[in-house]
């Protein structure tokens, strides 16, 4: 199951439905992706480069790098779905994004689950990376894959931590695999993996337009690919010409705009401070989640998710039910950090429900 699932039957239709079941920012993607698009039509007229060079040099170009391999596909999830290749287990943690566990299970790489830490207060709690569980879990794996930050709860890693897993990774010959299609929202304090993506390691730094420059339907992501013989294995399937022309002219743009992205991640941090205290003041909320996503995550008191979220839906708002996450109980529900419009109307709608 994911967010963002506005086509299904029990989303009124005819009238206005805020979306907070889905992370794509609320602010629309750049300003001039619109004009671009008659570009676009003009390079939509040949075939793209099948090596796809001017688009790769942008990405690397951006994330200060040279001469790592790079695999382009259909969004994050085209990515994440070949990454596993080659292995046969990898270490997964919950809770996560399902499609991990999907894409394991879809080529028969053997699971071994490690769940976070949860430091659970009254109030704000976090869970937090359990580094000595997760390395004494790959001994016996091939790979594992963190995301940085994680969906549903916005954790990152702690420099140390971090240091620790690129290291035994390293040493020990074992792919690491981290999704960071949300690192664009994490504060200046958190350092992304892209930083080793030049060491000689079996490292896959996988990143996104969808969600941070608001394009889920764009559909295009990358991976660093640190070793160029698993950059090959996990190019293999692929088919000739896999980004259109559209899709790169955006990727392009969006990797560009620097002022953009110092103003959605400023804007997102501050209105996911404010959101949250705001939810934290609410009485059927037991605690809400440390994030540096564009979400938060969040547990209620009496209430389940499934209802609260029927309850929402007839008021407008959409939200996203955490109730399948592995590790994750019936109260625990995952909010978007929307406008500040939304997020006000949001948590007036839930005073109204006790
Ligand atoms: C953590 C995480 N990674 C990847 C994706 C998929 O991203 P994309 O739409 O770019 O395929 C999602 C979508 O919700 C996600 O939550």
């Amino acid at each position: 199951m994911h967010g963002g699932d506005i086509y299904s039957d029990d989303c009124p239709r005819g009238r206005k439905l805020t979306d907070f079941s889905a992370n794509s920012n609320p602010y629309g993607p750049p300003e001039g992706v619109e004009a671009v698009l008659r570009e676009a039509l003009g390079h939509a007229r040949r075939y793209p480069d099948t090596a796809y060079r001017d688009l790769k040099k942008h990405i690397l170009d951006y994330h200060g790098l040279s001469g790592t391999p790079v695999i382009l596909g259909n969004g994050a999830s085209e990515i994440i779905n070949s990454a596993f290749r080659g292995l046969k287990k990898v270490v997964l943690l919950g809770p996560a994004y399902s499609e991990y566990e999907k894409s394991a299970l879809d080529q028969g790489v053997a699971i071994s689950w490690v769940m976070m830490k949860e430091a659970a207060g009254e109030g704000y709690s976090s869970f937090s990376f359990p580094l000595e569980e997760a390395l004494t879990a790959l001994k016996g794996a091939e790979g594992i894959l963190v995301a940085h930050p994680n969906n549903p709860d916005g954790n990152v890693l702690g420099p140390e931590a971090m240091e620790a897993l690129v290291d035994f990774a390293r040493t020990q010959g074992k792919r690491l695999v981290v999704d960071e299609t949300f690192f664009d929202y994490a504060g200046d304090q958190v350092t992304s993996f892209t930083e080793y993506s030049s060491q000689e390691m079996d490292l896959v730094v996988i990143r996104a337009i969808t969600k941070f420059y608001g394009l889920p339907g764009v559909r295009f992501g990358y991976g660093l690919v640190s070793d160029p013989a698993t950059c090959e294995t996990m190019r293999a399937p692929q088919l000739p010409w896999n980004i259109n022309s559209f899709a790169e002219t955006f990727a392009k743009i969006c990797l560009a705009d620097r002022d953009y992205q110092r103003r959605m991640a400023g804007l997102n941090a501050a209105e996911r401070a404010r959101f949250g205290e705001a939810l934290r003041t609410l009485p059927m909320i037991r605690r809400v989640y440390h994030s540096e996503g564009n979400y938060l995550l969040v547990e209620l008191r009496d209430w389940q998710g499934i209802r609260l979220k029927e309850k929402l839906l007839a008021l407008g708002y959409l939200i996203r039910s955490c109730h399948d996450y592995r590790g994750l109980g019936p109260g625990h529900v995952r909010l978007a950090v929307k406008r500040p419009e939304d997020n006000r109307g949001l948590v007036e709608a839930l005073k109204t429900l006790v």
